[in-house]
């Protein structure tokens, strides 16, 4: 059972200003990768995909002198870290289970390692899809982020995600008798 769709997380305003701040074309694309991916690699396609849809929540901007500055943002970033936590406030706000909101926001704190000292972490299978589906969906200098969609086509897409999910949840249909 889904304690909060996609389509309950796309309403929320935090949804909106933050996901959209790094990219909502992005989010739900990876979103999408991280379905198949979960497909493939029998993990749960209802965190999946929430993960990889939250997993740049985090975001804020770098700007000195009222331009994007990359050098700031390179050093000083901690989206990562910001956004598991504010997808687990989100999570726990609109109803998930909290052993799910948790899973959730491990994966969003491990989708990259750029923000931690040099070495190497043993991910879970939910968290490597996560990363793996950004990976997938990004763009040379940072073009991902940029991408726009139309809030139309945008809850067309995760209303058919979210129906993917549920399908792939339930249990198989009964056979017919012949
Ligand atoms: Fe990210
Ligand atoms: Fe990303």
């Amino acid at each position: 059972m889904r304690y909060v769709t996609l389509m309950d997380l796309y309403n929320h305003r935090i949804t909106q200003k933050y996901v959209n701040r790094s990219g909502m074309a992005h989010a739900i694309s990876c979103a999408y990768h991280a379905f198949h991916l979960a497909k493939q690699s029998n993990v749960n396609p209802d965190l999946a995909t929430k993960a990889a849809f939250l997993h740049d929540i985090g975001h804020y901007t770098w700007y000195r002198d009222g331009k994007w500055d990359y050098e700031l943002y390179r050093t000083n970033d901690i989206h990562a870290i910001k956004g598991a936590e504010r997808a687990h406030k989100l999570l726990i706000r609109l109803g998930e289970h909290p052993v799910a909101a948790k899973e959730i926001a491990l994966a969003v704190l491990l989708h990259t390692d750029s923000y931690l000292p040099t070495g190497s972490l043993e991910l879970t299978p939910l968290q490597r899809i996560v990363a793996l589906a950004d990976e997938q969906d990004e763009e040379p200098k940072g073009g991902h982020h940029y991408r726009v969609i139309s809030d139309k086509r945008a809850r067309r897409m995760l209303t058919q995600l979210d129906n993917l999910v549920n399908e792939a949840l339930d249990p198989l249909p009964l056979q017919k008798d012949s």
